[in-house]
C-alpha cells in the first residue's frame, strides 16, 4: 500500500467513529483530507453533524463537499476532534504545524471531548523531535523572538537550526492567523512537556507544535493494517 493509501485506510476507520449528531472538529493536512473526504460521502448519504474546521483550506474542502460547518463561538464544545500529525510518541505526544495550521488546530483540539489522531505508521516514533518543531510567532520584534526561543530550546536541552519558514514566492510563509513559523530541528526533544512550557512562556510566541496531554486517540496505518490506541 502507499502511504496515501494508509491515510485513506486511517482515516476511513476514524469516519467509522462518526454518528448522528456529532460536532467535530476538522483537522488540516493530507491524511485529514481524506478524513474530510469520506465524511462528506456520509453526509450526502444523510450523516447529521456540524464541524469547525481547523484552516481555512479544510473550510474550503468542507464547504465543496456540503459538510455543514459552524464555530467555536456557536459551538465551543466539541466531541471529537480528528485530525493528523507529523509525529506521534507512546504517550500519545504530538508533534503538529507541519502544514501551518498548529493554532487553530490546538484550538480545537482543546475544545473537543476527543482528539483521534490519524496518521501512517511512520509518524510513530519513540522519541519526538525528528520532524523540525514549528513554533508560531508574531512579526513584530521577531528576531528578539526568535533569539527568545532559541535560548528557551537551549536550556531546556535541545539544540539545532531554527529557521523562518518561507513561503513559494519566497517571503515568509504566513498562517491563517497573520503569523510566522520558525521550525526548529533539534533532531530529539528529551523533554517535550518542559520544553513546551518554555515556549509558551515567551510572548512572541503564539503557539508551538508540541501537543501535549489532548490526544485521547489514534489510528496508525500500516502494511499489515491499523493499530489502535485510546479508542474507547
Ligand atoms: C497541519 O498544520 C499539521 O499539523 C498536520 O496535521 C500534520 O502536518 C500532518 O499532516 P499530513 O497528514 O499531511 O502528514
Amino acid at each position: 500500500m502507499s502511504a496515501d493509501d494508509l491515510k485513506r485506510a486511517a482515516a476511513a476507520r476514524a469516519v467509522a467513529l462518526v454518528s448522528d449528531g456529532m460536532r467535530l472538529g476538522l483537522g488540516t493536512g493530507s491524511t485529514a483530507r481524506h478524513f474530510v473526504d469520506l465524511l462528506g460521502e456520509r453526509v450526502r448519504e444523510g450523516l447529521k453533524v456540524v464541524c469547525v474546521p481547523t484552516s481555512e483550506a479544510t473550510r474550503a474542502q468542507a464547504e465543496s463537499l456540503g459538510v455543514p460547518l459552524t464555530t467555536l463561538d456557536e459551538t465551543p464544545e466539541l466531541d471529537l476532534t480528528v485530525d493528523g500529525a507529523d509525529e506521534i510518541d507512546g504517550r500519545m505526544r504530538l508533534i503538529k504545524g507541519g502544514g501551518g495550521a498548529l493554532l487553530r488546530e490546538k484550538i480545537v483540539a482543546a475544545a473537543s471531548a476527543r482528539m483521534i489522531v490519524i496518521a501512517d505508521s511512520s509518524k510513530d516514533v519513540a522519541v519526538l523531535g525528528r520532524f523540525p518543531l514549528p513554533v508560531e510567532v508574531v512579526p513584530f520584534g521577531l528576531e528578539a523572538t526568535r533569539r527568545a526561543v532559541a535560548a528557551a530550546i537551549a536550556r531546556c536541552g535541545c539544540e539545532g537550526p531554527l529557521s523562518l519558514r518561507s513561503a513559494a514566492n519566497g517571503g515568509p510563509y504566513v498562517t491563517d492567523g497573520g503569523h510566522y513559523i520558525l521550525d526548529a530541528a533539534l533532531g530529539a526533544i528529551p523533554d517535550p512537556e518542559r520544553l513546551a512550557d518554555a515556549l509558551a512562556r515567551i510572548p512572541g510566541v503564539m503557539e508551538h507544535g508540541l501537543f501535549i496531554g489532548l490526544a485521547t486517540g489514534a489510528i496508525l496505518a500500516t502494511d499489515k493494517g491499523l493499530a489502535e490506541r485510546g479508542l474507547v
